[in-house]
Order: structure tokens, then sequence, then C-alpha cells
């Protein structure tokens, strides 16, 4: 097992392991005045790992109940989580208590708002169950729901208690969800490290996951000590993410969060290097490892509709829209982009 500390507002560890579900009980019940935990899960996971973590949390001596929802980012909704703040009050859980996670990014994200909320702030740790999540959405304290008018517009910068990742749960996972996880895995590589990103290109699916998983959390780790709440540093991890936002919404969210980002990606890098900012090699390494992955690096939608989109991503400001673009592996730069410029930016990656 490996143990990364993050510091940030709240000072966390996050745990990354084989085996790790069986101790949340004493994690919990270690933590001062907690008695009674509910625990936050969707229908694919519960039924695979709620037993165990029930159990182990009432081993320990907790109280628990159970918040279970149907999966799919279309329950990160106001109404479930009006549907969770009730089930809280309901069942008269106090500040001293605490909310699990057990899950993915959507169930992560709405738990941790709810307990941002809920009492005005409850402690609560994380269980991430996908590749995505133990690498992106459980660490760093963002936690938000979806409105109609788009993705995670509502949230706060929360940060959890514990976050135990325990890389038994990754068996479970459909390769397609495996994959959609990998394609944040080589953004970490691209944007920081040239030594993750050899291992990831020379073993494939087939890497080292705990020692993967750390690296990745100790990457995040380093972001959100620099930029908890994501002013300047922390936004060089949208890479992909503008352009991906914009494929994800252009299909309806027919083609998922990771696969859209690997298309972002594979834009940005032949945009750079069309600009000349990204080297040849460096465009081609990218292109390459996305396809040993089995990840798309292209769409068919035109540069003008994922323009339209693009400019929907809340994350523009002013008339500029920060673009995140590789030069080498290892180092990306920030590019405040004019709104007026980004549609032949894209033209040039598609
Ligand atoms: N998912 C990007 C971040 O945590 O800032």
């Amino acid at each position: 097992m490996n143990t990364v500390r993050v510091t940030a507002s709240r000072s966390y560890d996050v745990r990354i392991g084989s085996g790790l579900l069986e101790t949340i009980g004493c994690c919990a019940a270690g933590m001062k005045d907690v008695k009674r935990v509910c625990i936050v899960s969707d229908t694919n996971v519960w039924p695979l790992y709620g037993s165990t973590v029930k159990e182990s949390l009432r081993n320990a001596g907790l109280q628990t109940l159970e918040f279970v929802f149907p999966a799919g980012e279309a329950q990160k909704s106001a109404s479930t989580y009006l549907e969770l703040l009730n089930c809280l009050a309901e069942n008269r859980l106090s500040r001293s208590d605490l909310i699990v996670a057990l899950g993915g990014g959507v169930v992560g994200d709405i738990s941790g708002f709810a307990a941002a909320t809920y009492l005005r702030g409850i402690r609560f740790i994380q269980i991430p169950t996908t590749l995505l999540a133990a690498v992106d959405s459980s660490v760093g304290g963002k936690t938000a729901i979806d409105l109609p008018a788009g993705k995670n517009l509502v949230g706060a910068f929360y940060q959890p208690s514990l976050v135990l990742c325990d890389t038994d749960c990754l068996d479970s996972l459909p390769s397609d969800i495996f994959r959609d996880g990998c394609a944040e895995v080589i953004k970490y590589g691209v944007l920081y490290d040239p030594a993750l990103f050899a291992h990831l290109a020379k073993n494939g699916l087939e890497f080292d996951r705990e020692a993967v998983i750390s690296r990745c959390v100790e990457l995040k780790r380093d972001v959100v000590a620099e930029d908890e709440f994501d002013t300047g540093a922390r936004m060089k991890l949208n890479l992909g993410h503008t352009v991906g936002h914009g494929v994800e919404a252009q299909s309806h969210f027919q083609i998922s969060h990771g696969k859209a980002v690997a298309i972002g990606m594979a834009i940005v890098s032949r945009a750079g290097r069309a600009l000349g900012i990204c080297t040849e090699e460096t465009t081609d390494s990218i292109l390459e490892i996305l396809q040993k992955f089995g990840l798309p690096c292209s769409c068919d939608y035109s540069a003008e509709s994922l323009y339209t989109a693009a400019l929907s991503d809340k994350k523009r400001s002013g008339g500029t829209v920060n673009l995140i673009i590789p030069e080498r592996i290892g180092f990306c730069r920030i590019a405040p982009t004019p709104v007026e410029e980004i549609q032949a930016f894209i033209e040039a990656g598609l």
C-alpha cells in the first residue's frame, strides 16, 4: 500500500493498494465522535461492494444507512442531491457524523457536495471504484452537481477527510470504462512526467496499477497544494478538456468523458504542431500512446460545432479561453487564446 498526504485547506491521506475496502470501518471509527455513517453509492457499485463496506463499518461499532441511486451522469442532478440531503436529515445525521462515497465520479461529486453543504459541512471519505475517480475526481476537493445548462455548474471546493483507493475494485471495471480512466492517466504523463509516460507507452493496459495511480495522485497533490482553488496552475489539468467537453456535448454524451478527453488531447497536440508549439515527435508519441490504449484520436464533428460547444465551457475567462497545449512530454503551456481564434485552432487540429 502507498500513502500520499494531500495538504490543502483540509489535509488528508490518499491510500492506494489492494484490500483497502475492508479497512473503512477502522478508519471511520478512528475519526473523532463519528457514530453514524451514510454510505452513498449507485446501482452499479452497491451490489459489488456495498456489503463489504457496510459490514466493515458495523464491525467497527458504527451505525450505517445507505443512499443508493441509479447509476449514470443524468443522476448528478439537483433532485438527487436534494433527496440525499433529505435522507441525511430524516436520519438525523449530526455534524460529527460521516458520509462515505462508494463509487465513481458521479457518486463522489454528489456526495462531496452534500457533505460540503449539509449542516454547513460534515466530513466525508471517498472510496473511488473507477480509475478515473481514483486519479482525478476523488482527490483535490472539487464537488458539484450538473444543471440543465451544463455540467458541474453548482458545487464547492470541499476536501475529503480520507481517500481509500482499493485497486482490487478496478478488476470489476468493464474494459471500456477502465480505458476511460487511462486517458486521464496518460494526461498526467503528458503534463508532468516523462517517466510515467514512458512506463505507460511501454506497458500499455498492463501498467503497474498501484504505482501509476500513486504517481498520478502525487502529481495531483502537488497541483492542489499550489492552487487548490483553480486560479492558475490547476487549470493545466484541463488538458484536452475544453475541446473534449465540446466532443461530449456534440455526441449528446454518447462519447464518454475519457474518450472525449483523448480526442481533445489529440486535437490540441495536432493544432500545437501546426502552430509550431508542439514538436512533431511529441505529437506522434501522444497519438501513438492513445492508440495503444484503444482510445480515439479524432471525431467527425466540425470545428465550428466544437467551437460553439467549447464557448459554453464555464472555464472561459472574459474574451479568452485558456487552452493547454503540449510543448513536449512532461511540459504543457497555458495559452490564453482569444475566443475568435478558437475555431481556427480546432480546425488546425482536426
Ligand atoms: N479535474 C480537474 C481538477 O480537479 O482540477
